[in-house]
């Protein structure tokens, strides 16, 4: 069951206070990817059609974190500190540390609307993509989620930040050569191909396979501008799948 939700001066006051902290924290930290992923998979087990999953915080659920797409996110959790924001949900939380692990890495300011409801209610697992997987996999996903294929490409983008890791993910390394800095690097290196100690999914390489994709792949690699009004846009679309504030 959702919880009433009331964002009022108090609660801004709170989202900004929150803000400050988790810029220090994630700055201090450099756990911007981390922080991003976490954003990501508790917002991307959105389904349009029923309305169900979305970013609403379910992803603190024992059982949800415990679904293979999410190993290693309890980090994150804890680093986000809820006890010091009694006030503000969850959802708000992990979403305004995304918004802030972009900003705080050199990437787009991105628009943060509070007022998210908290659920205790997680979907089954599968929601979010498979690495292994290519062109119609991604666009399953992300078009139940409601998304497009221009926000696919954007979003993907996510990963000039961080690297993977062996014992969450089985795959290893970084996809660009500074994994704390947010830029368009990631599409400079898709388009290079194979770079050694670089890491690149199948479902990274499935952006240069698809016509759709690829136009929006070679424009972010040639127009950091293009991609970070893209991104930014995109990102917010992801942050209020299933959300409409008030
Ligand atoms: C990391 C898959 C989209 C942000 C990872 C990892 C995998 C993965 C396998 C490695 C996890 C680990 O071993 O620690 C995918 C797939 C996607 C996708 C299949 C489908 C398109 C996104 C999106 C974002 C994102 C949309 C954000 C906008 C990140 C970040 C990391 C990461 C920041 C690095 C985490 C860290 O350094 O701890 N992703 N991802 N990913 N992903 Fe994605």
């Amino acid at each position: 069951m959702a919880e009433p939700l009331v964002v009022d001066g108090e609660y801004l006051k709170e989202v900004e206070k929150a803000r400050r902290d988790l810029r220090a924290l994630i700055s201090s930290k450099n756990c911007a990817p981390i922080m991003l992923r976490l954003a990501w998979h508790d917002a991307g087990t959105y389904d349009v059609n029923t309305k169900t999953g979305g970013p609403n915080g379910s992803i603190r659920n024992e059982h949800e974190l415990g679904h293979g797409a999410n190993s290693g996110l309890k980090i994150a959790i804890s680093l986000c500190v809820k006890s010091k924001h009694p006030k503000i949900t969850y959802a708000d939380l992990y979403q305004l540390a995304g918004v802030v692990a972009v900003e705080v890495t050199g990437g787009p300011t991105i628009d943060f609307v509070p007022g998210r409801k908290d659920s205790l209610e997680s979907p089954e697992e599968g929601r979010l993509p498979d690495a292994k997987q290519g062109v119609s996999h991604l666009k399953d996903i992300f078009y139940r989620m409601g998304l497009s294929d221009k926000d696919i490409v954007a979003l993907s983008g996510g990963h000039t930040l961080g690297k993977a890791h062996p014992d969450r993910s089985g795959f290893d390394g970084p996809w660009t050569s500074e994994p704390l800095k947010f830029d368009n690097s990631y599409f400079v290196e898709l388009l290079k191909g194979e770079s050694e100690g670089l890491l690149k999914l199948p479902t990274d390489i499935a952006l240069l396979d698809d016509p759709a994709f690829r136009g929006y792949v070679e424009l972010y690699a040639k127009d950091e501008d293009a991609f970070f009004k893209d991104y930014a846009e995109s990102h917010k679309k992801l942050s209020e799948l299933g959300f409409s504030p008030v």
